[in-house]
């Protein structure tokens, strides 16, 4: 299964696990894949926290760190030093709070809500490139990093001048083969090319559509990376047949021992059918691949407010969000998830699963190679 890129990066398998998890990424970096820590929902002090405790517990092996860094973005609120609450319109204040008290579901104790509006308070620059820079500067701190990836834009010509002095290697996600090629303009050597399928921040083009458009507008020197839908080995197998030299997967972490997430939410991952992954903006004010619920179907319904510009529809989601974990309330959970969530049905730890990955792809890849020998 190795592949060019693992050699490049050190990594013995072509298995990326994209995680806001640092234990997920330490475990999948163990078990000789490539972790890649999501540090869009920390601050830079949380962020070399995390780091620290990988490079302590990662025995040495390179590892990832992904930020946001989108093209379009809403410069007024990382300029505005104003509450971001106070940004919130009454109306849309009024929605949430009357489904979650019509619905019986407790608000949060004082110092809970507190707690959750200072992470957003934190976090509430990492979403812009000056955010991303602040996060980066604290990765480069640690040698072990040499992947950085970007997701929802390419990364501005400063960042990669940095990145490849110090010879880490630059990645971006896309949804279609024109950003691709605007990535590869801008320096990126490695396009993970992520399908609707996925969970979180999502396009319109399926997986085994997109892969191999993208590899020929990559051409021989930028590797690609497969991601949405990916959960077995046989699909690797196939993502390997379409030319990606690896797969980049989040969901399937989100239903391991390792994962942040708390059996209540796991619960529901296991329960959930690739059916109810819809995408939806009730998250973030951006398109998601989420969970279905009652919470993500009522900002669909007709005289719902319309959604907020990012940041604002996150916090108001946010808090939402830990009122219904918190209540534990199975009908009004949405987070983020990836159509191969009807694939997960029990907890595994992480170890478990990269091996049964690899011994499902060896069996694709037998069965494939009996289909060609049933011709000699
Ligand atoms: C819970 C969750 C959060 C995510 N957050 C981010 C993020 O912050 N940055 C990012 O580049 N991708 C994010 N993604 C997308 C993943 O990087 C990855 O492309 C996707 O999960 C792959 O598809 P899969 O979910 O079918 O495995 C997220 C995915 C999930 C499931």
């Amino acid at each position: 299964m190795k592949t060019p890129l693992c050699q490049r990066l050190g990594c013995e398998l072509p298995i990326f696990a994209f995680s806001h998890c640092r234990d997920v990424v330490v475990a999948v970096t163990r078990a000789g894949g490539f972790g890649v820590l999501g540090a869009s929902t920390f601050s830079p002090q949380q962020l070399e926290a995390e780091l620290r405790w990988i490079d302590q517990h990662v025995e040495g092996r390179p590892y990832g760190v992904d930020v946001i860094i989108p093209t379009r973005y809403d410069q007024a609120s990382e300029d505005s030093t104003e509450d971001l609450r106070a940004l919130i319109p009454q109306v849309h204040k009024e929605f949430m709070e009357n489904l979650l008290s019509q619905a019986g579901v407790p608000a949060l104790p004082a110092g809970e809500k507190e707690r959750i509006e200072q992470e957003i308070v934190d976090g509430r620059g990492n979403m812009t490139p000056d955010g991303a820079r602040r996060l980066l500067a604290v990765a480069l701190t640690h040698p072990q990093v040499n992947f950085v990836v970007s997701a929802l834009g390419s990364p501005p010509p400063d960042v990669v001048a940095e990145l490849r002095d110090r010879g880490i290697l630059i990645g971006a996600l896309c949804g279609k083969a024109e950003h691709a090629v605007r990535h590869i303009a801008a320096g990126v050597d490695v396009i993970v090319a992520q399908g609707t399928e996925a969970g979180g921040h999502t396009g319109e083009i399926a997986t085994m559509v997109l892969v191999p458009q993208v590899v020929e507008a990559c051409g021989e020197g930028v590797a690609v990376l497969a991601a949405g839908g990916i959960a077995r080995g046989s699909q690797i197998a196939a993502a390997l047949a379409l030319g990606a030299q690896g797969v980049w997967c989040g969901t399937v972490w989100l239903g391991t021992r390792e994962s942040e997430l708390n059996p209540f939410e796991k619960g529901v991952l296991f329960e959930a059918r690739a059916d109810d992954a819809v995408r939806r903006k009730a998250r973030t004010g951006k398109t998601v691949r989420m969970i279905k619920s009652q919470l993500s179907e009522a900002w669909e319904q007709p005289g719902a407010p319309s959604y907020l510009p990012t940041p604002l529809q996150g916090i108001l989601y946010n808090e939402a969000h830990a009122r219904v974990v918190r209540a534990q309330r199975k009908d009004l959970y949405s987070a983020p998830a990836g159509q191969v969530v009807g694939m997960i049905n029990e907890e595994t730890s992480v170890r478990e699963l990269m091996y049964r990955m690899q011994t499902e792809y060896l069996e694709a890849v037998e069965r494939l190679q009996r289909l060609n020998d049933s011709h000699d």
